[in-house]
């Protein structure tokens, strides 16, 4: 039975709630590769800082020269709050276009396609609860189960999270004002990708918009290292960055869409995490030069990730003609 919070969600097949997570994922009309995959995230949790704390009263001594290194280039990459900002803003975007609700509020729904444990556009959606009605679709039940608890935490009780494939059956078409994915579309070889684009424009309205970030292989040092590292990746079956190709199939299947590009030269800012000043300085001007030459197609192929926004037509030829959110200037120049 859903829980009466989430009635505003109108499912296509029958579901029963787990612990507030709607299921619906059917195995046996499921791919070996979907099923493989869920296993694979099924078991992975947010553990609410947990091994952060226990590793924080942890002697520093006892860390290895290794884990230094890999904890500064992560508390490296946790800085950088581009993706956050870029999500945040597409969102309040989102929020400014939609029509006023009786309240005099604008109110939107919105979905996040593998939400896994919650991302930072998730923290965005929590920060607009009182305004946004939000549902997550993953494969796996585990991290809908530590979401659902940040949910209830967090004074979200109307969120929704539905576990299933997202190209099953399963949402109304048209009622979505913004559909989201976070490293989730790389998940899908080219045919799924371009399933994924269908379904995105089926389920949003007109005028609809949808944002992500996904991880590129068009940099040919680094489709060169992962083809070199192929074998020992138990997770290949579902990793498919995106090519070229996809890249404009993708952006190709909306009548407005911009891509911008980043972590380029910045990548190369790991070589000096041997110091943290350094690797910060690095990484700062490395970014620099990546802005300017992420402006440049011959460049681009420099980059190992983007960000994607898509609109989908609107409803009427007098609709609005504003261009696609846009997270800082508006113009295609990428982010660095
Ligand atoms: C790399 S993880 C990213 C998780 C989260 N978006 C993040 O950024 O932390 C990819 C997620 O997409 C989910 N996923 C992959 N294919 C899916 C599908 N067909 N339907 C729903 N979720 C899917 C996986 O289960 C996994 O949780």
């Amino acid at each position: 039975m859903i829980h009466p919070d989430r009635a505003w969600l109108t499912l296509l097949r029958p579901a029963a709630e787990q612990d507030g997570v709607a299921m619906l994922f059917d195995a046996t009309s499921q791919t070996d590769i979907n099923v493989r995959q869920k296993a694979f995230y099924e078991g992975m949790r947010r553990d609410d800082g947990a091994a952060e704390a226990a590793a924080a009263t942890q002697p520093v001594a006892q860390e290895s020269w290794l884990n230094r290194l890999w904890r500064r280039v992560r508390s490296l990459k946790a800085e950088d709050r581009r993706q956050a900002d870029y999500f945040a803003r597409h969102l309040e975007t989102v929020l400014a276009e939609a029509p006023a609700g009786a309240s005099g509020r604008a109110r939107v729904r919105i979905i996040e396609v593998g939400c896994g444990a919650g991302t930072v556009l998730t923290e965005a959606a929590l920060a607009n609860r009182d305004r946004v009605d939000y549902v997550g679709i993953d494969l796996a039940l585990g991290p809908l189960l530590s979401l659902r608890k940040r949910f209830d935490a967090a004074g979200a009780g109307h969120f929704a999270l539905v576990c299933d494939d997202f190209l099953a059956e399963n949402f109304e078409p048209g009622s979505f004002d913004a559909l989201y994915a976070l490293a989730c579309v790389h998940h899908f070889d080219r045919a799924g990708k371009r399933r994924f684009a269908d379904k995105t424009r089926a389920l949003l309205k007109p005028g609809g918009r949808g944002a992500f970030v996904e991880a590129l292989n068009i940099n040919p040092l680094l489709a060169a290292a992962r083809a070199a590292t192929r074998p020992g990746r138990p997770n290949l079956a579902w990793e498919h960055p995106f090519s070229m190709t996809e890249i404009e199939e993708f952006l190709g299947a909306f009548p407005e869409s911009e891509a911008r590009y980043f972590e380029g030269l910045r990548n190369f800012a790991l070589f000096a995490a041997f110091h943290p000043g350094l690797l910060r300085a690095t990484a700062r001007a490395l970014q620099a030069i990546d802005e300017r030459l992420a402006r440049h197609r011959l460049f681009r192929r420099l980059f190992t990730a983007a960000f994607f926004a898509v609109r989908t037509a609107p409803a009427s030829p007098g609709a609005s003609t504003a261009p696609t959110a846009a997270p800082a200037s508006g113009a295609a120049a990428a982010p660095g």
